[in-house]
């Protein structure tokens, strides 16, 4: 403990501006909802085609000064890309930046050449070309960096979107609400710290590589303290945990119940109805709330769950970051009324329980507390072994279903994401899956002490020269080495 300690006085930022909520005691004057700009790509030769330049900007974030942020297209974030299944996608990456980039389309299926990892490092002013037949369902994905040890600090300045598979008509048949902008709306959660310059605080050594990046200013796609004005009473958010670290157990103000009707890889086969969804860093969950009373409601996250709601991270921690907070308002006085609408079965979902397995393999989340951890890098692994760009972890057999027993001896929790694949919980501690996670998934949290049983289909593409990851969604753990990789074959 007196490493730890010594670790937070001694670190180069002053712990203050992390930890003392010096942005707390800031007012953030109401701002209207920011609607990230959609890119559908232009349609080349049969091909969907989108430029993405990587570059830097300043953003007015806090109230009174700007930022030096990361974007994609724009000074900060990323515009949401919209295809459809079925479509060639090409990804012209262009990186503006004095740094190398990786661009990972985080819940795509396709071949590892194109899947962006650390392997496909884009060097300062190169472009890098991906491309591959969208054949995931339609659904809510991400796109971020995926640097090599860059990826947690690129992402916090900016570097992440999200990405939509859509299919209108399907959605119109299902009376799910599907008009971007208008009652279908992306809402990509993320918290960030500020020093005393007004510029991100961000540093991933000793306490934070521990416990992850947490900051104390929310943000709803860039904007702090922002009310949503929806032209309808009937609207579908698609609620994205976009943070390095930072779990969100969301509720309504009032605790209104809502549908909740997709999860990572899309639509459950059978809304849900509920009052809260908790995400972790990279989940995705899709609602439909009713506001046909037009009553204000603030989207808020409540304190209590997550790591910093653990004693030990709380005795560590200055300042209390697990706080009960507002993300954003919704103001539906002028929406127009749309009936509530009783939702029906919504699709079929693969039915896997018969499947042939081909593998088990276990994964152990693993935490080495002590000087390693504090003072060196590493210190966290899976199986025990830290991420090494040159080891391949594990070989696959392309299309088949493997099950993967992910155990959790560590003291905190961690989100296990893996690469290429829309898996399916079989079960958590030996009970069924929670609520929000009966679908189709790409990460799944493995909390402290836990063991989480997921099955896995390993998809169609196969390749020996090209890894796929499995991390855990923490980035700072990621980039710490909480990181193993696949080839499959
Ligand atoms: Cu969202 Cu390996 O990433
Ligand atoms: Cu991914
Ligand atoms: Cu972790």
């Amino acid at each position: 403990a007196a490493g730890i300690v010594t670790g937070l006085n001694c670190s180069r930022i002053s712990a203050k501006s992390f930890a003392d909520s010096d942005f707390l005691s800031v007012k953030f004057p109401l701002r209207t909802f920011n609607l990230p700009p959609v890119e559908t790509g232009e349609s080349i030769q049969g091909k969907q085609v989108f430029k993405l330049n990587i570059q830097q900007g300043e953003t007015r974030i806090l109230p009174d000064t700007t930022t030096q942020t990361l974007g994609i297209n724009q000074s900060f974030l990323a515009p949401v890309l919209q295809m459809k299944k079925g479509q060639t996608v090409k990804m012209q990456v262009n990186n503006q930046l004095n740094e190398p980039v990786a661009l990972h389309w985080h819940g795509m299926i396709l071949p590892a050449s194109e899947d962006g990892g650390p392997h496909q490092e884009i060097a300062p002013n190169k472009t890098w070309n991906a491309e591959w037949k969208v054949i995931n369902d339609p659904s809510t994905l991400f796109y971020h960096s995926h640097t090599h040890h860059k990826t947690g600090e690129q992402v916090w300045k900016g570097l992440g979107g999200q990405m939509q598979i859509i299919d209108e008509e399907r959605d119109k048949a299902l009376n799910l609400p599907h008009e971007y902008g208008v009652d279908d709306y992306p809402v990509i959660i993320m918290d960030r710290s500020f020093d005393e310059a007004g510029e991100f605080y961000y540093n991933n050594q000793r306490m934070n590589k521990m416990q992850g990046m947490h900051g104390n200013v929310m943000l709803v796609n860039g904007v702090a303290n922002s009310v949503l004005e929806p032209e309808k009473t009937r609207i579908r958010l698609r609620l994205h945990n976009a943070s390095n670290a930072r779990f969100y157990d969301l509720v309504f103000s009032d605790l209104r119940t809502f549908e909740l009707i997709a999860t990572d890889g899309g639509l459950l086969s059978q809304a849900i109805t509920t009052n809260r969804v908790r995400l972790a860093p990279s989940e995705r969950a899709e609602i439909i709330v009713d506001l046909s009373d037009r009553k204000s409601i603030s989207l808020r996250t409540v304190k209590g769950y997550g790591n910093l709601s653990m004693g030990m991270m709380r005795g560590m921690v200055r300042g209390n970051l697990d706080q009960t907070f507002d993300l954003m308002h919704i103001d539906p006085r002028h929406s127009e009324r749309v009936k509530a609408k009783t939702l029906s079965q919504l699709v079929l979902l693969p039915d896997w329980s018969n499947q042939a397995v081909a593998q088990t393999r276990k994964m152990n989340l693993e935490m080495q507390m002590g000087p390693q951890m504090m003072f060196g890098n590493g210190g966290l692994s899976i199986n025990g072994q830290s991420w090494d760009m040159n080891v391949v972890n594990e070989t696959l057999k392309v299309n088949t279903f493997e099950i993967w027993e992910l155990q959790n001896p560590s003291m905190m929790h961690h989100p296990f994401h893996v690469h290429n694949t829309q898996f399916k919980v079989l079960e958590r501690n030996g009970k069924p899956p929670l609520s929000w996670e009966l679908g189709l998934k790409d990460t799944v949290t493995v909390h402290k002490d836990e063991t989480v049983k997921i099955l896995l289909p390993t998809g169609p593409y196969s390749s020996s020269s090209d890894a796929y990851m499995y991390h855990c969604h923490i980035l700072e753990h990621e980039d710490a080495g909480m990181m193993g990789q696949f080839i499959v074959v």
